[in-house]
């Protein structure tokens, strides 16, 4: 069975309380509930997992070289500034989809940039907790075609 990875970075694990005029009211534990429930949908498995420390992150990415068939990845701010885990993305064979709750675009200048994004394979965002399982619908589309 396809194993997908589902990456959160820093501050995520507080999804639902913090700022839920920006990034609603749905906790990060019913995003992978609901993730999961549209893996066993479609015949996959995911495991989630959250870090607040970006070489955490950067080790995870490279752990499931071995048995990931792509990745979503909600970097939080590090998609604006972190080289390390863009480089992560690109080290890795197999697709990421970078994914954010809010549009970072639409809010301040520092967040327009995403340093991550060229080594992704596609990018989903601004949809709330629905981000996710768009990315995760599209990947799996993705990983049908190839
Ligand atoms: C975020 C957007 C980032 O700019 C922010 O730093 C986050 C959350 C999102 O999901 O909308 O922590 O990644």
């Amino acid at each position: 069975m396809k194993r997908i990875l589902i990456l959160h970075g820093p501050n995520l694990n507080l999804t639902g309380e913090r700022e839920p005029d920006v990034y609603g009211y749905t906790t990060l534990n019913d995003i992978d509930t609901r993730l999961a429930g549209l893996a066993r949908e479609r015949g996959v498995e995911v495991t989630c997992l959250q870090s607040n420390h970006e070489g955490q992150l950067i080790d995870m990415l490279h752990e499931a070289r071995t048995w990931a068939s792509g990745a979503l990845l909600n970097a939080g701010a590090l998609a604006h500034y972190s080289y390390a885990l863009r480089d992560a993305v690109a080290a890795v064979a197999y697709p990421v989809i970078e994914v954010h709750l809010s549009l970072p675009a639409a809010r301040e200048t520092f967040r327009s940039i995403s340093v991550v994004a060229p080594a992704c394979r596609a990018l989903v965002s601004g949809f709330g907790w629905r981000s996710y399982m768009l990315a995760l619908w599209g990947l799996l589309d993705l990983l049908e075609d190839s």
